[in-house]
């Protein structure tokens, strides 16, 4: 699996396996073996997907030795506040079945972030997390946190798909040398013109790939890592088979150019996303 060097020296693999909705101990365990024996290395989970346990039980059966894995999980606002935020990641931890994570993210950027932030740095320093990042994070929320602590992000995992390429989120993350995460790679499939565009089409036909696959190439090619999710087998195996082509200068151009900022799934700068996503706990 190809990889990107992130800021703290450590290499994070360009595809990784979403885990969002797989809560199902029998069935998603097995989807993700399934990812791990396709050639996934990053798995991506979160104190709210309420399934690390199911992710550590995936883990324990898999022959791949730990070294060669990266697993992300995500701190959720709830437990920013004092010392919850090293207690829940001990927690998390604990189900995972894992001395360290390879990823901690900050889940979105509500609550006290700040304390939260530090309370990430010391579990660094102490050795439970190699890579600490953000999730959903917009410029300015991105910049404040860079510039007032010690630690700069390793990631940032936001929303991104031919839709939603957040072009001026990148020029950011490129200048302070925060590596940008996809999550959502597909838009959750919740609007399937973006696989009907002449774009997609074309370059589909032409490398023998489904539009799926295209969309995930032209992000992995523009540098930025994907989180496809997926309970198909035969999906899951499709959505890493993406390093058997490169599009040209002109096809990444022309698909480039889809971006409508047109946020999908999670959306921190809405008002009402935000209230009622403040409403949910964990
Ligand atoms: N940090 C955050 O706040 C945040 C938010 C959302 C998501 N995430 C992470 O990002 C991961 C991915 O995002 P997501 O789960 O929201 O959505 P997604 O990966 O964009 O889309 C998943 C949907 O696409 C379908 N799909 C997958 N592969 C396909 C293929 N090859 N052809 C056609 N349809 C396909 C899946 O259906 P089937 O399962 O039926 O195949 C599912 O309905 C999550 O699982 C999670 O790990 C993070």
């Amino acid at each position: 699996m190809k990889t990107r060097t992130l800021n703290t020296g450590y290499e994070m693999p360009l595809v990784g396996f979403g885990t969002y909705q797989l809560t199902d101990p029998k069935a998603d365990e097995t989807a993700i073996i399934t990812a791990i024996e396709s050639g996934y290395r990053l798995i991506d989970t979160a104190q709210a997907y309420k399934n690390e346990e199911i992710v550590g039980k995936a883990l324990s059966h898999c022959q791949v030795p730990r070294n060669d894995l990266f697993i992300t999980t995500k701190i959720w606002f709830s437990n920013f506040p004092g010392d919850k935020c090293r207690k829940s990641l001990e927690e998390s931890l604990r189900k995972l079945d894992l001395d360290y994570v390879d990823l901690v993210l900050l889940h979105w950027p509500y609550n006290d972030v700040y304390q939260a932030w530090r309370s990430l740095e010391k579990a660094q320093h102490d050795g439970l997390v190699r890579s600490i990042g953000v999730s959903n994070f917009m410029p300015s929320q991105l910049i404040d946190l860079i510039c007032f602590n010690d630690v700069t992000p390793a990631v940032n995992q936001v929303e991104t798909h031919l839709y939603c390429q957040y072009r001026e989120l990148q020029n950011v993350m490129r200048r302070y040398g925060v590596a940008h995460q996809a999550y959502s790679p597909f838009g959750r499939n919740r609007n399937m013109d973006m696989y009907k565009e002449d774009a997609v089409t074309a370059a589909a036909q032409k490398y023998g790939k489904t539009p799926h696959q295209i969309a995930l190439r032209f992000l992995v090619q523009s540098g930025i890592s994907v989180l496809p999710k997926s309970s198909h087998a035969d999906r899951i195996k499709n959505n890493a088979d993406i390093f058997d082509f490169v599009l040209t200068d002109d096809e990444m151009k022309t698909l480039a150019a889809l971006d409508k900022e047109d946020v999908l799934v999670g959306n921190s700068q809405d008002a009402t996303y935000t209230e009622n996503m403040i409403k949910r706990t964990v």
